[in-house]
C-alpha cells in the first residue's frame, strides 16, 4: 500500500525540483473572504494572484491544501465523495501554460506514480459560443500518448471551471476558465450493466474516478457579461489527494487509503456489513475534528452549524447502529489527530477536541432524549416530524424510525418537501427585509448603509462623475462599495474622499425620504445603481445637497448617526471596477 503521506510528498518534490516554491496550506476558515465559509480548493486564498497581484514566492507554487465542500455531505457514503479533503495543487502565475502543465502532471502520474498509461482518460473543453474549443489541449494529450479514444470533450457544465461555476454563474471580477481533467479507471469494478456502453468519463457508475483538473484560468468577466483575456494566463491544477491514493493503490474505495483506514478501524465495527454508516461516521467526524481543530464551535448558524451537523449526522448514525455515541465519537475524533498528528495537529488537540466534541455530543444525546420523550406522548405524523426538527433539531430519519416501529410510515420525500416550503418563506421574508446589500437590519448596517451613500457622493466628488456604483456589500464589521474608475486611487485621493464622508457625517445632515417617479427622479440626477431594478415610482433617499439617489432603504435619520469612517482598502476587482473597504466605530451600546 502506497501511503497519502508518500503521495503528497512526491507532489511536492516533484514540482520544486521544477522550480516551483512551496506554500503551507491556508487555515480552511478563511482569513480574508467573507464570501464564503470554508476554503474550497487551493486557489482560494491566490485569486488576487491569479488576477493578476504578485505573490511573494513567485510566480510557481505548490502545496497541499486542507479543504471542505459542504456541498457533498448528503453524497458522503459512497467510495469516493467526502467532507474534508486535501487537494493536491501547483499554479502558474503568468509563467507557463498548457503545454507545460499537461506533460508535468501526466508525468508525475505514469512515472512518479507509476500509474499505468492505458488507466487514464482525458477530458477537454468542446467550447462554447465565446471560448473555443480547446484542441490544443487536446493536442498536447495526443503527443503525450493519449489515444484519441480516450479523450473527451464537454461543455461548461464538465471542463469549465471558476469557483461560481458555469460562465453565467459568475460575478464580474472573477476569473475562471477552461479546464482539462485526469480520469483513472479501475480494473475490478464492473461498471453498472446500464450504462453499457455510453459509460463515459464523466459517468456516475464509479468505474471512472476524476483525479486531477488543470484549469486554464486566462479569463475574467466583465460587467457586460462577456469575458476578457486576464493579463497574465494563469494554470490553476488541482488534485484529490485521497483519490490519487486510491488510484495508486488500484482500489475505488478511497475509505481503504491510509488517510481513511485507521480512522474506520478506530470505529471497531464490520467495515463490510456497514459500510455506508462508518464512510459517513469517519468522514464527518475528520471533516469536524480539523474545524474544531481551527477553534470553529458548534453553533446554529454559519460554520458552527456546518461543525453542528456533522457531528449530529455522526451521532445519529452511531445511535442506528446501536453503538454508544459518546465513547465511539471521541475515539474516532482521537484517531483523527493521530493520523494527521504532526502535520495539522498538535499534541493538545487531543485533549481540547476530546472534551468539546465530547460535550456537543452530550446536548445532542439529551436532544434525542426530549424528542423521544416528545414522541411517545404524541402522535406520530409528518407534521410531528417537522415540527420537532424545526424546535430542536431531532432528526427526521430518528422520527421515520421512531415512527416505523410503531407501524407509521413517514416519507422524506414529504418532510423534504415541508422543509423547502419553509426555506422559501424564509428566504423571501428574507430578501424582502435587508434591501441594499445589508446582510442583516442592524442599525450598524443602517449606519454603513447611508455611509456608502456618502461615500458613492464623495467619490464622484474628488474623482469625477463617471463614477458609479457597481456593487455593495455590508456586514456587521465593515462596508464594501465597488465603483467604475479606471486606475488606482491615490492616497491623497483615498485622504480626501475619507474627509469628505466624515466632514458630512460631522454636519448631521438630514437624511429624508421622499417619493417621485422614477423618471423624475433620474431627471433630477438622482443616481441609480441598476434604474431598470426600480419601480415606476420610487423611494429616494436625499442628504442635503449632497446625495440623491434611488434606494430602498433602510436609512439612519440624520449623518449624525453613522460615527466617522476609515477606508481600509481599495483594491481592483476588475479591468475599470475598484473596490473600496471602510469601516467604522461605532460606539457600543
Ligand atoms: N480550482 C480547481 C478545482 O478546484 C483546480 O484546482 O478543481
Amino acid at each position: 500500500m502506497v501511503s497519502g503521506n508518500q503521495i503528497r510528498q512526491k507532489y511536492l518534490d516533484f514540482f520544486k525540483d521544477r522550480g516551483h516554491t512551496v506554500i503551507p496550506s491556508a487555515p480552511l476558515v478563511p482569513e480574508n473572504d467573507p464570501t464564503t465559509l470554508f476554503t474550497s480548493s487551493g486557489m482560494q486564498p491566490l485569486v488576487q494572484n491569479l488576477l493578476g497581484q504578485p505573490h511573494p514566492s513567485g510566480k510557481l507554487l505548490v502545496n497541499s491544501q486542507k479543504c471542505i465542500r459542504t456541498q457533498d455531505i448528503e453524497e458522503v457514503g459512497d467510495n469516493r465523495h467526502i467532507t474534508f479533503f486535501e487537494m493536491l495543487g501547483n499554479w502558474s502565475l503568468g509563467d507557463y501554460f498548457k503545454k507545460e502543465q499537461l506533460s508535468y502532471f501526466f508525468e508525475f502520474l505514469t512515472k512518479e506514480l507509476g500509474l499505468p498509461k492505458e488507466k487514464l482518460t482525458v477530458t477537454v473543453f468542446e467550447g462554447n459560443n465565446q471560448i473555443p474549443r480547446d484542441n490544443e489541449s487536446a493536442m498536447i494529450w495526443k503527443d503525450l500518448g493519449v489515444p484519441e479514444g480516450r479523450i473527451f470533450y464537454y461543455g461548461v457544465n464538465k471542463n469549465w471551471w471558476s469557483r461560481s461555476g458555469i460562465p453565467e454563474n459568475m460575478p464580474v471580477g472573477e476569473p475562471g476558465g477552461p479546464d482539462s481533467e485526469v480520469f483513472f479507471e479501475f480494473t475490478q469494478v464492473e461498471h453498472n450493466q446500464k450504462f453499457g456502453d455510453k459509460c463515459h468519463p464523466n459517468c456516475d457508475c464509479g468505474r471512472f474516478l476524476e483525479i486531477g483538473n488543470s484549469v486554464f484560468m486566462q479569463y475574467v468577466k466583465q460587467i457586460d457579461g462577456t469575458f476578457k483575456e486576464l493579463p497574465q494566463k494563469n494554470v490553476d491544477f488541482g488534485g484529490g489527494l485521497e483519490r490519487l491514493t486510491a488510484a495508486v493503490n488500484n482500489d475505488p474505495d478511497i475509505f481503504k487509503t491510509d488517510l481513511f483506514w485507521p480512522i474506520i478501524k478506530s470505529l471497531n465495527i464490520d467495515y463490510e456489513q456497514n459500510q455506508t454508516e462508518a464512510r459517513i461516521i469517519s468522514d464527518h467526524i475528520k471533516a469536524a475534528t480539523f474545524l474544531m481543530a481551527e477553534g470553529v464551535e458548534p453553533h446554529n448558524k454559519g460554520r458552527g452549524y456546518v461543525l453542528r451537523r456533522l457531528i449530529r449526522r455522526a451521532v445519529f448514525k452511531l445511535e442506528t447502529l446501536g453503538f454508544p455515541a459518546l465513547h465511539d465519537i471521541r475515539t474516532v475524533s482521537e484517531s483523527v489527530i493521530k493520523t494527521y498528528l504532526s502535520l495539522y495537529f498538535e499534541q493538545r488537540h487531543l485533549y481540547e477536541i476530546f472534551a468539546d466534541i465530547g460535550a456537543e455530543v452530550d446536548k445532542f444525546q439529551s436532544t434525542i432524549h426530549k424528542g423521544n420523550i416528545i414522541l411517545i406522548n404524541q402522535k406520530i405524523d409528518d407534521e410531528a416530524a417537522f415540527n420537532l426538527f424545526q424546535s430542536y433539531g431531532f432528526p427526521f430519519e430518528l422520527t421515520q424510525e421512531i415512527a416505523r416501529k410503531k407501524g407509521i410510515k413517514l416519507e422524506k420525500a414529504k418532510f423534504e418537501m415541508m422543509l423547502k416550503i419553509h426555506q422559501d418563506l424564509s428566504r423571501t421574508a428574507g430578501r424582502g427585509m435587508f434591501k441594499g446589500g445589508l446582510q442583516d437590519a442592524s442599525e450598524i448596517t443602517t449606519r454603513y448603509h447611508t455611509a456608502t451613500h456618502l461615500l458613492h457622493a464623495s467619490l464622484r466628488k474628488i474623482l469625477g462623475d463617471h463614477v458609479s456604483q457597481k456593487g455593495s456589500n455590508i456586514t456587521g464589521e465593515r462596508l464594501r462599495f465597488d465603483f467604475s474608475h479606471d486606475r488606482k486611487l491615490s492616497a491623497e485621493q483615498l485622504g480626501s474622499i475619507e474627509s469628505l464622508v466624515n466632514k458630512k457625517i460631522d454636519e448631521n445632515i438630514k437624511v429624508e425620504k421622499l417619493e417621485m417617479k422614477k423618471d423624475e427622479a433620474l431627471k433630477l440626477g438622482a443616481l441609480a445603481f441598476f434604474p431598470e431594478k426600480y419601480p415606476e415610482v420610487t423611494s429616494i433617499y436625499k442628504i442635503g445637497d449632497f446625495s440623491l439617489e434611488l434606494c430602498g432603504g433602510p436609512h439612519v435619520g440624520s449623518t449624525g448617526q453613522i460615527q466617522k469612517i476609515k477606508i481600509i482598502k481599495e483594491e481592483s476587482v476588475s479591468h475599470g471596477v475598484r473596490r473600496i473597504y471602510a469601516t467604522a466605530l461605532f460606539p457600543q451600546k
